[in-house]
């Protein structure tokens, strides 16, 4: 089965052919990082703009790397939210005049699973019940996945998302967007103790995360106790470093503890991980160091957006419960329960 999948939802404009669910033949992103680089965060009407320029040459794009003619695709899915809504809206639109040009089945999946199902692609061998972990620049959520598309939500961040937090405090830092490789990079060279910052609980909600609270601390560490953002920085470039490895242990051992211990009271055999944030290698050490069950990680070209995990889990939720009507609407806000049917 031959699927084109399509994601739009913030800031890459993204096409993969895949085969069978994980046969990556082309999986192109057009990046629009460097367009939002000054404003130190995505700009919603400049990213559809862009979406809206880009997207049907990164469709023909996808399809001459594939060496795939579009009578041959079996399946056209879109990432249908969550996401920026006039972003979402080109993509949505995009795949229903494809599918309905080219008279073929549409379907629309949900961002969030299919950042999880990235871990997943082409292997058969994971232990379920399992863990799954979404950490990107807007979710951080955990669910225990019973099965492609079976999932029980378990907790989920109640203020920034984990990748806002290391976008944020790289701006703090003076560092450019998105901030998370940076932060990698510098913290290498700091001291992760100098500062003891820990991320935030939220109040009988154990599973829950809270990123803001850990941001205002490296605020206050940077500008001085109660300064404001716009105050000036007194800190120096050794302090840089200590404040990027300090903020980094806090946001990255709040992620391992949580996960691992949720895996232990929820019953979990393995721990899946997605999104943005998967690619830090920091993290990566930290969870084999201390899990004892086995973990799976996304191939680096699947941890952020791309269109090869969307048409991944399209042909197994097709599969499953068929295509879409072309009425189909972008969804801004989709809680992760009813995602699948
Ligand atoms: O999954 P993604 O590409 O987009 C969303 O769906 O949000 O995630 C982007 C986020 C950004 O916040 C970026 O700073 C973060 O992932 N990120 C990282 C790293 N690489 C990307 N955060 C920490 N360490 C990294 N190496
Ligand atoms: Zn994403």
């Amino acid at each position: 089965m031959i699927v084109l999948g399509i994601e739009t939802t913030c800031d890459e404009t993204a096409v993969a052919v895949v085969v069978d669910g994980h046969e990556i033949l082309s999986n192109i992103i057009a990046s629009q990082t460097d367009l939002h680089a000054e404003y130190g965060g995505v700009f919603p009407e400049l990213a559809s703009r862009r979406h809206l320029e880009a997207i049907l040459p990164t469709v023909e794009e996808a399809l001459r790397v594939a060496e795939v003619r579009p009578e041959e695709i079996d399946l056209v899915a879109v990432a249908q939210g969550p996401g920026l809504l006039g972003s979402l809206s080109i993509g949505l639109n995009a795949a229903k005049g494809l599918a309905f040009g080219w008279n073929k089945p549409l379907i629309g999946v949900n961002h969030v699973e299919a950042h999880l199902y990235a871990a997943m692609m082409g292997k058969e061998n994971i232990p379920l019940p399992a863990l799954g972990v979404i950490i990107s620049g807007g979710h951080t959520v955990m669910v225990r996945i019973e099965a492609v598309g079976e999932y029980e939500m378990i907790g989920a961040t109640v203020d920034d998302a984990i990748g806002e937090a290391f976008d944020k405090v790289a701006s703090l830092l003076d560092l450019a967007y998105p901030g998370g490789p940076l932060i990698e990079k510098l913290a290498k060279e700091g001291n992760p103790e100098k500062y003891p910052f820990r991320a935030g609980k939220v109040k009988g909600r154990p599973w829950d995360f809270s990123f803001s609270g850990l941001k205002t601390k490296v605020l206050y560490a940077v500008k001085g106790q109660n300064s404001s953002r716009d105050a000036p920085s007194l800190i120096d470039e050794e302090d840089k470093a200590d404040i990027a490895a300090s903020f980094q242990r806090a946001a990255l051992s709040d992620i391992v503890e949580k996960s691992l211990a949720a895996a232990r009271d929820f019953g979990c055999a393995s721990v899946v991980l997605g999104g943005g944030v998967s690619q830090n290698m920091r993290l990566r050490e930290m969870f084999h160091e201390e899990s004892c069950l086995p973990i799976f990680w996304p191939e680096k070209e699947l941890c952020g957006d791309n269109g090869a995990m969307i048409a991944g889990l399209g042909k197994e939720l097709f599969e499953k419960r068929g295509g879409d009507p072309l009425s189909i609407e972008p969804v801004h806000r989709i809680p992760f329960e009813s995602i699948s049917p």
